[in-house]
């Protein structure tokens, strides 16, 4: 009965789903259907396979297709058009300035959207991205990055939306929706355990399928139960050995068999290594010429011909692909370039997401918001008086204005993965146009006497760091470069009310904490990351950030205090022979120790304290909570009361834990309440069982154990402000 009731609910959901984006369910296969009756073979397998346009030489590439990551050629005759794919998460990127000149809105990193905490946010972006992407001729975007922040020293981390599956599920999927909205096909991504850069192309993870089903694929389940994303594109890296792009584990039993996954799977580039591939549920080979072979267009036509691979498996992708251009309304409201963008609204979305994901992380002696009385502020470092730090690789947006700053790494070209590159606004000239009372006067932080001279004269000394991310590369650690450690501690002992203000991809470890007053985490703030910068510190904004991820106290703490594949050797050729790769490292197994006790549960099991915890964040105002009511019975279900005791309108991110004997705790759920000074909400919070349950592999399904269940409610992983039980009855629940 509950297993019945679970799946008519999620199916309504998925209804829901299609009706807003475009045909019904039906509708779609039977177009898609109709369609693939009358294509060719060349017209199917055109649809399966595409390059890199970029790479294309000029008089090669098709007109008037805009130049983007992907290109797949569409079949004119039929009105199937050409799939035009652009990335990311962060707006529509222009690698390597493939379209000259072109400019998008630059969204706040994946990590500011998540410390929003509020799926709202993350829907708004994502329909200003989307917007953007349509209006440029795209109607593929590569939107929906969601892999778990295992390491803080992951590269890409600051493009995902944190540790915590449920978390990380819920706002990817709303911000796919969002993407979507715009008739345009959004992409979850990279499907699955594709948690680190170092060795991304060869490495293997080694775990469980429960541990799996419990941590990222249960962020991805709930992500594409939210936003029903087009297509998914699985990643480089291996899986038990197997690679996520020709894995039926992933791609066939988990993705379709049971999760009713409907879309189509692309590749990442350069992920493909076999045509068996497309029998193992990969429909489509993504920039295929940085694979070593044309996998699924010349190998495929002989694979077919020799009788290797049924037609019916060619069939079937193409079917996937059409069904879903019809379900997403690609084909009835295809994108056209040229449709103009309101740059002003869009840089004000990305603006109100940056307010939105910025955590207060410290603030003794109310330093912030910046005192009427501090008309001398000293602006130090971080190329504070220029812009404000993006993450490279892929996602890398050229914002409107162009980028304000590109520094190049010591011989390498100006590639987004190789150059750490600002947006055009500038934290310094918003300090001082929200203060023309106040002098704010600048040192870029090279000398750190001059620096601590300039803070030893001000009222109060504000210190911008920053550490770069990239895709392709990891952090070696969590230390600030450059001297940046002793920068602060130099204006620290200058100047008691010393604020640190980090545009990191990343936690990052803070020797110096103890010694300045105020600690503000702005990420990669974004298109106007420096006027949202502005606006907290001021006041403008109350602060309603909270941690997405566990900022440790040391490498010591994590699960893997080295970071995995960090001593891998060059492979030679003949292991590149075997494993099907171009150069690089020597292919190595991964374990994750921590299994599906990523982050904060790691910390929870092992008794170690965190420099900052999971969902912890401050306000201006205050938050006290109340009255818990926990329910007993077959569903978790915990009421309790927020209330504003502060002076001032604020917004909180009441928290709820549970564990139970064994099992340690997670995040079930919260609330984003907006209060004024002395109201109170009541909160009600409804588990899901997968997230309170465990993943029994061997009956494949969900079991929440009958028992006593934990309950606490807090403003963070570790703060415990009230605390309950719960007696639950036996759940179990399909996959
Ligand atoms: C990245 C993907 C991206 C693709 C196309 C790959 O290197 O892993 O996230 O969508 O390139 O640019």
């Amino acid at each position: 009965m509950r297993l019945a009731m679970a799946a008519a609910v999620s199916g309504l959901a998925l209804m829901a789903g299609w009706a807003a984006a475009g045909e019904t369910p039906s509708q779609a296969d039977a177009k898609a259907q109709a369609l693939l009756e009358q294509m060719t073979q060349d017209e199917k397998i055109g649809l399966l396979h595409g390059p890199m346009l970029a790479l294309v030489q000029r008089s090669k590439r098709p007109d008037g297709i805009v130049i983007g990551a992907g290109y797949i050629a569409g079949v004119p005759r039929l009105g199937i058009p050409a799939l035009t794919e652009t990335d990311a998460s962060l707006g529509v990127s222009n690698l390597n300035n493939q379209r000259p000149g072109d400019v998008a809105t630059a969204l706040p990193s994946g990590l500011a959207v998540a410390s929003s905490w509020d799926p709202e946010v993350a829907y708004r972006g994502g329909a200003m991205i989307g917007a953007e992407a349509r209006a440029k001729g795209f109607n593929v975007m590569l939107a929906g990055g969601v892999n778990l922040v295992r390491d803080p020293r992951g590269g890409r981390n600051f493009e995902y939306l944190g540790e915590d599956p449920l978390l990380a599920g819920r706002l990817v999927g709303r911000s796919i929706a969002g993407v979507q909205s715009n008739h345009i096909v959004a992409t979850i991504k990279h499907f699955a355990m594709n948690d680190q850069e170092t060795g991304r192309n060869v490495l293997s993870v080694t775990m469980a399928e429960a541990p799996m089903r419990e941590s990222d694929l249960l962020a991805f389940q709930i992500g594409i139960e939210t936003g029903d994303p087009g297509s998914v594109m699985c990643g480089y890296n291996r899986v038990n050995g197997v690679y996520a792009c020709e894995n039926p584990f992933l791609l066939n039993d988990v993705l379709r068999r049971d999760w009713g996954f409907k879309g189509w799977v692309m590749s990442d580039w350069g992920a493909v290594h076999s045509t068996e591939a497309l029998v193992h549920g990969l429909d489509q080979q993504s920039g295929d010429q940085l694979d070593l072979k044309k996998y699924f267009s010349t190998s495929l036509e002989e694979e077919i011909a020799q009788g290797r691979i049924p037609q019916v498996a060619v069939d079937t992708a193409v079917r996937r692909i059409v069904r879903t251009l019809f379900a997403r309304g690609v084909i009835d409201n295809p994108a056209i370039p040229g449709d103009s963008i309101d740059y002003d609204a869009h840089a004000a979305v990305a603006q109100a997401t940056a307010e939105a994901g910025m955590v207060l992380l410290r603030n003794e002696r109310n330093v912030l918001p910046l005192a009427a009385t501090a008309k001398r502020i000293a602006v130090i470092g971080g190329h504070a008086d220029i812009g404000v730090l993006s993450g490279g690789g892929s996602s890398q947006v050229t914002p409107v204005g162009g980028f304000a700053l590109v520094v190049k790494r010591p011989g390498a070209g100006a590639s987004s993965f190789a150059s750490r590159s600002y947006g055009p606004s500038s934290p310094l000239a918003a300090l001082r146009a929200a203060r023309s009372d106040a002098t704010v006067e600048f040192n870029d932080g090279h000398d750190p006497v001059a620096a601590a001279a300039l803070a030893h004269d001000a009222d109060v000394a504000i210190v911008f760091v920053e550490k770069w991310a990239t895709e392709a590369e990891d952090a070696k650690d969590l230390a600030l470069e450059d001297g940046q450690d002793a920068l602060i501690a130099a204006v620290a002992a200058a100047n008691s009310r010393t604020i640190v203000v980090l545009e990191t991809g990343n936690a990052v470890s803070m020797p110096w904490r103890d010694q300045v007053q105020g600690i503000l985490a702005a990420w990669f703030p974004g298109q106007r990351g420096g006027e949202a910068i502005a606006r907290v510190l001021t006041g403008a904004v109350n602060p309603s950030g909270r941690l997405p991820i566990t900022f440790p106290a040391s490498e010591k703490q994590l699960p893997n205090p080295m970071l995995p594949g960090g001593d891998a050797q060059l492979a030679d050729e003949e292991t590149r022979a075997v494993y099907g790769i171009q150069a690089g490292l020597k292919p190595f197994d991964v374990s994750y120790p921590e299994g599906s006790d990523v982050g904060y549960r790691w910390f929870a099991k092992t008794g170690a304290r965190p420099l900052y915890a999971f969902g912890y964040g401050l306000s201006y105002t205050r938050f006290r909570y109340d009255g818990l009511n926990v329910a007993d019975g077959d569903t978790l279900r915990v009421r309790f009361t927020v209330t504003n005791t502060g002076d001032r309108e604020g917004s909180d991110v009441p928290q709820l834990y549970v564990s139970r004997n064994g099992r340690t705790k997670r995040l079930i759920g919260w609330d984003k309440p907006t209060l004024k000074p002395g109201e109170s909400r009541e909160v009600t919070v409804t588990a899901d069982p997968r997230v309170i349950g465990d993943f029994d592999a061997k009956a494949q399904r969900w079991v929440v154990p009958a028992g006593d269940y934990r309950v606490e409610v807090g403003a963070s992983a570790e703060d415990v402000a009230l605390a309950g039980t719960a007696h639950l009855g036996r759940q179990a629940l399909k996959p």
